[in-house]
C-alpha cells in the first residue's frame, strides 16, 4: 500500500472532530500539478465485499475475462437487455486510421424505451418508477412504470403525429421535471434521435444546437423553476427560433402555467395535444449502432461537438455500470442530482436507472433553497438509498458548517457517490465522514460525456478508496498514461491519459463531422482513444485525474471551452481581443478568467466590466459567467502571434515565481503590465 502523508492521518477513525468551513484550502492537484500524495487509504467494507454484485476476486476475473475472452464476455454482459434480435456480432473496432470503425453489437435489434419501461410491467408495472421533487418543499410526485409507459407512448405518438420518424432529430430544452425524461424515451420508443440542451443554455447556444443537428421540432416548457426563481425556457425558445427557419412545431409542457406567448400553427402546449392521441404505441425495432441521442458539448475549438451515441452498445454500458458501480438493486432508490441536460443525466437518471428497474429519484431543484439542508432532507423524505452528486456541490455545502446535515438523519443512505470533475480530499473526507458518517463507501466516478457512462471508479464490494483517486478502471476499460510524444509510461508516473481499446458505450461520431471525430480523438496518439485528461497513477496502480490538459475548463462540473468564452467577448463591439484561462476556485473547482484586449477608443471601466460578464452570461449561459475580467493593453504573444497561454494560467493562478522564459515573447513588457494589474479573486 502507498505510504501515507500528505494530508494527515485524517483516515479511518471516525472519532475525529469534524473541521470547520475555514479549513478549507485549495489542494495541489486542484491546481493542475500533480504534486498529490496518495493520502489514506479506506478499504473494502467486509460486509459489502460479502454481498456486492462484484468483490475483489470477482472485479479481477471480470477484467481478465473481458481481455482474453472479449466477444464472450460482452455477449454475456449484452444479454442483460432484452432483445428483439440477439447479436451474434459483438465487437468490431479498429482506432486506426486505415480503417478505423467502432461497431458494438452490429446485428442485433432492440429498443431502448421497452428495455427501460415494458419488459419491467409484468414484475414492477406498480413500482414507483420516477419520484419527482419539486423545487417547492411541499410537493412532490410519484409515476409508477405503468404510468411512465402510458405517458411515453402518449408523448410518442405527440411526435409521430407532428411527423416525426424514425432517424429524425428532436430538440428537448426542458426543466427537470418527468415530461423531460418522458420526452427522451418517446424518442427512443420511435427511433427519433433525441438532443437535449440544458436548460441553462442561451437561446443563441440553443440556436446553435438546434440548426447543426436540424431538428424540426422542439419541446420545452413554459417556465422553469430553480431556487425559487423563474427561467423563461419559452421565450427562450422563442427567440432561438427567429435562426432556425427548418423548426416547424414547438410542444410546450406546462410547468408554472405562466404566461408565455405561442405562435400560430407552430406552438401547442402538451396537455392539449396527449388528450388526442392513444396511450400505447408500438416501439420501433433498432438496430443496434441506429443513433440513440445526440448530446452537445465543449472542446478545445469554438465550436461545441455534437456526441453520437448508438442504441444497443449505450444502453448495455449505461446499465452494466449503474448495477455495478452504485451495486444497484432492483427497487432501491437512487439520486442522482445531474440535471438531464448533461450526459450524467442521461445515463445516470434516465437510461441506466430505468434499465435495472430502479426508482430513479429527479429532483427539480437546487442544493440550497430553501436551505442548505435541502438534500438532505430529501433524501430523509423519500429514504434514499444511494446518492450521486458532483464535488461542486459538497464543497458549497461543506463551507456551511455540518448542522445542516447533522440535523437529519440520513439513515437510508448506503452508498455516495461524486462526478464530474476532481473530488478535493477534504471534500471528500467531509462527504465521508459528515454526509455518510462514515459507514457509506463512496463512488468517486471518472468519465466523459463522450465515454456514455463510468470508466474508472472504485467498485464498492471490490475497491479500496482513496480520497481523491477514481482508482481503477472498470472491467474491459484500458487506460494508459503517455507522455507528450505517445511514449508508454509504465509504473507509478504522471502523464496524458488514453484509452488503448473500445467499450460499448463509447461515441461513435461527432454528429455531422466523423472527420472532426476521428482527428479529434484519434490522431494525437494514433491508434488510442485521447481523453484530453491528464492523470497519474501511484504505486497501487490507482488513478488520479489531474484534470483537462487541452483547453477545456471545468466550472462546477460544468464543461466549457476557453475558445466558446473567447469568441463570445471578441462578439461584443467593445472587445479587440480575448484570451481565456481557467484559475483554481474553491468551490467551483476552477473559475473563468478572462484577459480582454479593448477597441483603442474605448476605455477600460467597471461599469465595462460588468457588462462583458453580463454579455457571456446572455451569449452562452449563466453557469459560464466569467468570474474574473481583466484589462490588458496587449497580450503575451510569440512572435509568430500565438497566444501564450502558459503565461496567462500562471498568472491567474497567480504562480508568479513560475512565469518561465518570456524571452521569446514579441513584447515581453506585457508581461509586466498583466502581473501589475492583476485582478485580485477573493
Ligand atoms: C470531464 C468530462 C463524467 C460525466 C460528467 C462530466 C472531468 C469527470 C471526474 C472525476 C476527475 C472528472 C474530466 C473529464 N471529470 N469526472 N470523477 N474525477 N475529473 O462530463 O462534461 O463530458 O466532462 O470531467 O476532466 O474529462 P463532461
Amino acid at each position: 500500500m502507498a505510504a501515507v502523508s500528505g494530508w494527515g492521518k485524517l483516515g479511518r477513525s471516525t472519532n475525529i472532530a469534524p473541521r470547520g468551513p475555514s479549513a478549507y484550502s485549495i489542494p495541489n492537484f486542484l491546481r493542475g500539478d500533480c504534486a498529490v500524495s496518495d493520502g489514506e487509504v479506506f478499504p473494502v467494507f467486509e460486509t459489502w465485499a460479502q454481498k456486492a454484485h462484484l468483490d475483489a476476486a470477482g472485479y479481477e476475473a471480470a477484467a481478465a475475462r473481458a481481455k482474453t475472452d472479449p466477444d464472450g464476455f460482452w455477449r454475456e454482459v449484452a444479454g442483460r437487455l432484452d432483445w428483439i434480435t440477439p447479436p451474434t456480432q459483438i465487437k468490431d473496432v479498429s482506432f486506426n486510421k486505415s480503417d478505423f470503425r467502432i461497431r458494438w453489437f452490429a446485428d442485433g435489434v432492440l429498443n431502448v424505451s421497452v428495455n427501460c419501461l415494458d419488459r419491467h410491467i409484468a414484475a414492477r408495472g406498480d413500482q414507483t418508477a420516477i419520484i419527482w421533487e419539486s423545487d417547492d418543499p411541499e410537493i412532490h410526485t410519484t409515476l409508477t412504470y405503468r404510468e411512465l409507459l402510458a405517458e411515453v407512448c402518449r408523448m410518442a405518438n405527440v411526435l409521430k403525429a407532428k411527423g416525426v420518424r424514425k432517424g429524425d432529430r428532436v430538440t428537448i430544452y426542458l426543466p427537470m421535471i418527468p415530461a423531460a425524461a418522458v420526452a427522451m424515451l418517446a424518442c427512443a420508443r420511435i427511433g427519433a434521435v433525441h438532443s437535449v440542451v440544458f436548460g441553462g443554455f442561451s437561446p443563441d447556444a440553443l440556436a446553435g444546437r438546434i440548426q447543426d443537428c436540424d431538428s424540426k421540432v422542439v419541446i420545452t416548457a413554459d417556465e422553469g423553476l430553480r431556487g425559487g426563481k423563474t427561467v423563461p425556457l419559452k421565450r427562450n425558445v422563442d427567440e432561438a427560433l427567429k435562426t432556425c427557419p427548418g423548426v416547424t412545431d414547438v410542444v410546450v409542457v406546462r410547468r408554472t402555467r405562466g404566461e408565455v406567448p405561442m405562435t400560430e400553427g407552430r406552438d401547442a402546449f402538451y396537455s392539449e395535444l396527449k388528450t388526442t392521441v392513444a396511450d400505447t404505441c408500438e416501439p420501433e425495432p433498432m438496430n443496434a449502432e441506429d443513433p440513440l441521442f445526440i448530446l452537445y458539448t465543449s472542446g478545445s475549438t469554438g465550436k461545441p461537438k455534437g456526441v453520437l451515441h448508438t442504441t444497443g452498445g449505450y444502453l448495455t454500458w449505461a446499465a452494466y455500470t449503474h448495477e455495478l458501480v452504485f451495486d444497484y438493486r432492483p427497487g432501491e432508490i437512487f439520486w442522482c442530482t445531474a440535471d438531464i441536460g448533461w450526459v450524467t443525466g442521461h445515463s445516470y437518471v434516465v437510461y441506466g436507472p430505468l434499465a435495472n428497474a430502479a426508482t430513479s429519484l429527479m429532483f427539480e431543484g437546487v442544493p440550497n433553497y430553501p436551505t442548505n439542508s435541502r438534500f438532505w432532507d430529501v433524501i430523509d423524505k423519500h429514504q434514499v438509498e444511494i446518492f450521486y452528486t458532483a464535488p461542486t456541490a459538497i464543497r458549497a455545502l461543506m463551507r456551511e458548517g455540518d448542522e445542516p446535515v447533522t440535523r437529519t438523519s440520513r439513515k437510508s443512505l448506503r452508498l455516495l457517490g461524486s462526478v464530474g470533475e476532481p473530488i478535493n480530499p477534504e471534500a471528500w473526507l467531509w462527504y465521508y465522514r459528515v454526509v455518510g458518517e462514515a459507514r457509506c463507501p463512496i463512488v468517486d466516478t471518472w468519465w466523459q460525456t463522450e465515454t456514455g457512462g463510468v470508466l474508472m471508479s472504485p467498485l464498492p464490494g471490490a475497491t479500496h478508496m482513496k480520497p481523491g483517486s477514481c482508482t481503477k478502471p472498470l472491467p474491459g476499460v484500458q487506460p494508459q498514461l503517455v507522455d507528450a510524444e505517445g511514449k508508454v509510461l509504465d509504473g507509478a508516473v504522471s502523464g496524458n491519459l488514453v484509452i488503448t481499446d473500445s467499450w460499448p458505450g463509447q461515441m461513435r461520431t461527432v454528429y455531422g463531422d466523423h472527420e472532426r471525430f476521428i482527428a479529434t480523438y484519434f490522431t494525437t496518439y494514433p491508434g488510442k482513444y485521447f481523453t484530453g485528461d491528464g492523470a497519474r497513477r501511484d504505486e497501487d496502480g490507482d488513478y488520479w485525474i489531474t484534470g483537462r490538459v487541452d483547453d477545456v475548463i471545468n466550472v462546477s462540473g460544468h464543461r466549457i471551452g476557453t475558445a466558446e468564452v473567447e469568441s463570445a467577448l471578441v462578439a461584443n463591439p467593445n472587445v479587440a481581443e480575448a484570451a481565456v484561462v481557467g484559475y483554481p476556485h474553491p468551490v467551483k473547482g476552477q473559475g473563468i478568467y478572462c484577459y480582454v484586449t479593448l477597441n483603442a477608443d474605448v476605455t477600460p471601466t467597471d461599469i465595462l466590466e460588468a457588462e462583458l460578464k453580463g454579455w457571456v452570461r446572455r451569449e452562452i449561459g449563466p453557469f459560464a459567467a466569467p468570474d474574473v475580467v481583466q484589462f490588458a493593453p496587449g497580450l503575451p504573444k510569440t512572435r509568430s502571434g500565438k497566444i501564450m497561454r502558459r503565461i496567462l494560467r500562471k498568472i491567474a493562478e497567480d504562480d508568479l515565481s513560475n512565469l518561465g522564459d518570456t524571452s521569446t515573447l514579441a513584447d515581453p513588457s506585457v508581461v509586466d503590465d498583466l502581473v501589475k494589474n492583476r485582478t485580485q479573486q477573493s
